[in-house]
């Protein structure tokens, strides 16, 4: 158990949709710090970066100019377990798979668009942080 800090980004398809008060405000109700925010266009450069583990993979192309389709919203989250409390309350990856009273779970049905990102390890989440919050967290 460790105090932890996550990215966690509304995808395009969130902002588009409106959601993205909703999305904060379950991680703020849910007891999580918010230690950073910056609405950005990602470029294809950062989307690319930002998902360098999928490079080479048949959709990573997709991916980053999905990423890179409108505004995101960048959170930095702060509170115990950080990582995977963000993780567990945005559900599976394949919306179809996503619980019930999940971000994906309640909002999405689609496997390129579904929602919010979180950073999935604590090597990730570092990364991720100094991507987006590259003059650091308040
Ligand atoms: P994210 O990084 O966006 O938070 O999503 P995740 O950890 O739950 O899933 P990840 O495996 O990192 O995949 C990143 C995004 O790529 C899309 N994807 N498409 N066509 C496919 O087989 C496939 N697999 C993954 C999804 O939109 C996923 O969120
Ligand atoms: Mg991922």
């Amino acid at each position: 158990m460790a105090r932890e800090t996550t990215l966690v980004l509304v995808k395009p398809d969130g902002m588009r949709r409106g959601l993205a008060g909703e999305i904060l405000a379950r991680f703020e109700r849910r007891g999580l710090e918010l230690r950073g925010a910056r609405l950005l266009k990602v470029s294809k450069a950062l989307g690319r970066e930002h998902y360098a583990e999928h490079k080479g993979k048949p959709f990573f192309g997709d991916l980053v100019d999905f990423i890179s389709s409108g505004p995101v919203l960048a959170l930095a989250v702060s509170g115990e377990s950080a990582i995977s409390v963000v993780r567990t309350m945005m559900g599976a990856t394949n919306p179809l798979d996503s619980a019930p009273g999940t971000i994906r779970g309640d909002f999405a049905l689609e496997l390129s668009e579904n929602i919010v990102h979180g950073s999935d390890s604590k090597a990730s989440a570092k990364r991720e942080l100094a991507l987006f919050f590259p003059d650091g967290l308040v």
